[in-house]
């Protein structure tokens, strides 16, 4: 249904709604959490929403809804953050950061339709996602639930997913409602503690934090989450600044907004902004949160608050026709349940995508010639904790890991871990396999390195899979320490004595220190978490059947201590370097190689209509994908910019030997800068273009450009 039409039927339902069903409207409960018994008697009380419930159940509720004295249906919520991890049956997608490693919006959307359709097959309306949070800060540890570091990056990744999700139609049967979050700077937490304050400023917070969002919202995304934490002491969920002032007036937001969990207690219990349940309450329906998450005392607490007149009820009023408003274009009161698609679940249609995923987020990070493997090599040895361990590789948000991890369910197929895949690709190569687990991510007694470094002993090349497991990683789980646990760094040195030739392969979360298990490999891949068919793409990398295209959106520290060392950072008089570690990263955001060379010349910017010109060559022996990076510095300016920020990026498929010449259209307003009074502007000068294989200064050619 029309937005338009949408508001007038809202209205018209407002209107005949007493003040108890208004107030339940804003409530949504955690199924999982209450029980059946509790959850049916909240639907019978009008309550909006519940999350995290699936099939049979949800329907009960859905009928306890409908039979209520208006018949308001209820929106169902779920985490389907890579795919529709919690039902068991579902495509699982390679984590938002693995796929941000495509940087390829076009694969990012479809990733979006499968999952949409898959939830919607399950009866529900609506994902908590995607994540805008930037991942400057690798300590923290929902990192992997970002797109990575770069703003620019973030936002076209998410309007991407946005779009994927919600389809043009908001009321057709497979389309789901996204949502943004968490609104705002939540990553940014000090320290990178979750849920803390994060120290940013208004300016900041406009130059780097609120662009994905602005995005999100011009890409018609439905509702938002705001974060648990603070910015510069006010706790998000009370910032009426920000959700009020900035989301729904500047940038025009007209979907509704969701509290992340418990946030509204939160004011009372950990922010101490507010005394109790009640002016909680008061302050986050003011500050414009419309519909709170699992805070059920919200109820009888915004009641008690408008029977002695602290609230009025236009706040509510206004809140409710938000959601209704949403209900009514989904047009949910004449069809209730998503249909989905029968039999959706891990078709072969959503598989090759989910497969497609995988291939293009694996990076290959460094290749002394190692890789593609020749046919001198006869005999592999895989070897280490990840090689072989599908919820690593699945990461958080599945059926056995996030929210309520079950650790007896047993994995579904199809899936393929590292050690799977290579084993597979040796059989039809004729080359003999061996697999050792070598040591466990948390030091155990069963840790064997002797036979892992007899059987590397015994092989042409050795393929060692490192990385972190779910109880290193996800809320609640920040680390201090990002080294790489247990003995994983101990059974490198020992694998190295044995001078055969090792390939790194990183299995894991996040950016973790990895020191020399990356420094003195022969070659590095990574994989993040990549989904159910990260160890295939791997193995195929491996093999030379997949040259890898992923670029980094991320950077790699060498050192917990070197944090952020994300690379759009403002210059600093003296270097920005330690005294005992360069200033630079392990691996930089933009980083990846491939079996191919990409030489790039003849960059040139036409003032009249924005347009960049460049010539890029296949100099290699092999067809490859290269990821142009167009990045900008602003040389002389009223406030500090950073040395260079991304302003676009295009992906380009050359055979050997050929050259093309591409063109990227950028806007004026590419050239922004937020000012001292928070406004975006041009200013006139001098700025420097640059065209990038990557981040580093290295990696790039160079023109200046005068507006
Ligand atoms: C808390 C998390 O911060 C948020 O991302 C998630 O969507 C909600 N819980 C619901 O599970």
């Amino acid at each position: 249904m029309k937005k338009s039409d949408a508001i007038q039927k809202a209205k018209s339902l407002l209107q005949q709604m007493t003040t108890e069903e208004k107030v339940a409207q804003m409530i949504q409960v955690s199924y999982a959490d209450v029980g059946r018994e509790e959850a049916l008697r909240w639907a019978s009380l009008g309550a909006g929403s519940f999350l995290h419930v699936l099939g049979d159940n949800a329907r009960e509720v859905q009928r306890a809804a409908m039979q209520t004295r208006l018949g308001i249906p209820v929106i169902f919520g779920i985490d389907a953050i890579h795919g529709h991890g919690l039902n068991k049956n579902a495509t699982i997608f390679p984590s938002q950061l693995a796929v941000a490693c495509s940087w390829d919006p076009e694969l990012v959307e479809k990733m979006g339709e499968v999952t949409a359709r898959e939830v919607a097959t399950d009866g529900l309306h609506w994902t908590f996602s995607p994540v805008l949070c930037l991942g400057r800060d690798t300590r923290w540890g929902r990192i992997n639930e970002t797109f990575g570091e770069d703003s620019y990056l973030t936002g076209e990744l998410g309007a991407a997913i946005i779009r994927g999700y919600q389809g043009e139609d908001l009321s057709d049967g497979e389309h789901i409602l996204a949502c943004a979050k968490h609104y705002l700077g939540y990553g940014e937490a000090v320290g990178a503690r979750d849920a803390c304050d994060s120290e940013v400023t208004e300016r900041k917070v406009r130059e780097v934090f609120l662009p994905p969002f602005k995005k999100a919202v011009e890409a018609g995304c439905a509702t938002i989450m705001t974060a648990y934490g603070s910015t510069d002491g006010s706790p998000l969920t009370s910032s009426r600044r920000l959700m009020h002032d900035i989301l729904r007036n500047e940038l025009g937001f007209d979907g509704f907004v969701v509290t992340d969990w418990d946030n509204t207690k939160s004011l009372v219990r950990n922010q101490k902004v507010a005394k109790d349940i009640e002016e909680a309450s008061i302050m986050a329906a003011k500050a414009g949160n419309d519909m709170i998450m699992v805070t059920l005392d919200f109820y009888e607490a915004m009641l008690s608050a408008l029977k002695n007149g602290a609230v009025d009820i236009s706040v509510i009023d206004e809140a409710v026709l938000h959601i209704l408003t949403i209900k009514y274009e989904m047009e949910l009161f004449e069809k209730p349940e998503k249909t989905g698609k029968a039999d959706c679940f891990s078709c072969d249609e959503h598989l090759a995508v989910a497969l497609e995923a995988s291939r293009k987020s694996v990076t290959l990070l460094r290749n002394n010639g190692m890789l593609p493997l020749d046919s001198a090599c006869k005999k592999i040895a895989v070897i280490g904790p990840n090689a072989d361990d599908i919820r690593a590789q699945y990461g958080d948000w599945t059926y056995f890991t996030h929210p309520h991890p079950d650790p007896s369910r047993t994995p579904v197929r199809p899936y393929v871990t590292v050690k799977e895949g290579i084993e597979a690709l040796c059989k039809e190569n004729g080359v003999a396999f061996n697999y050792a687990k070598g040591c466990s991510i948390l030091a155990s007694d069963e840790d064997d390195l002797e036979t892992a470094v007899s059987i590397a002993k015994d092989a042409d090349a050795v393929f060692y899979v490192v990385g972190d497991m779910i109880d290193q990683f996800g809320e609640y789980k920040d680390r201090a320490d990002l080294n790489l646990s247990g003995r994983q760094t101990e059974l490198f040195y020992r694998l190295q004595a044995t001078g055969k030739p090792i390939c790194t392969v990183l299995v894991t979360s996040k950016p973790l220190c990895m020191g020399d298990v990356a420094e003195k490999a022969d070659a590095v891949l990574c994989a993040f978490n990549g989904g159910m068919f990260g160890g295939q793409a791997v193995a195929e990398a491996v093999f030379g059947k997949l040259n890898p295209s992923g670029r980094l959106p991320i950077s790699f520290p060498r050192h917990s201590g070197q944090l952020p060392v994300y690379y759009n950072q403002l210059p600093g008089w003296h270097g920005g370097k330690y005294c005992d570690l360069p200033a630079t990263p392990l691996f930089a955001f933009g980083e990846g190689i491939s079996y191919t060379t990409f030489e790039f010349s003849n960059l040139n910017f036409c003032k009249d209509n924005y347009t960049v010109t460049l010539d890029v060559e296949n100099t290699g022996t092999c067809e490859g994908t290269e990821t142009i990076q167009l990045y900008l510095h602003d040389v002389v300016s009223s406030v500090m910019t950073v040395g260079k920020r991304l302003i676009a990026f295009k992906k380009i498929n050359l055979a050997p030997g050929e050259k093309q010449t591409v063109t990227i259209t950028l806007s004026h307003e590419d050239f922004a800068l937020i000012n001292a009074e928070c406004e975006a502007v041009v200013e006139p000068g001098e700025f420097i273009l640059m065209a990038g294989k990557s981040s580093k200064d290295e990696d790039m050619i160079k023109i200046s450009v005068t507006l």
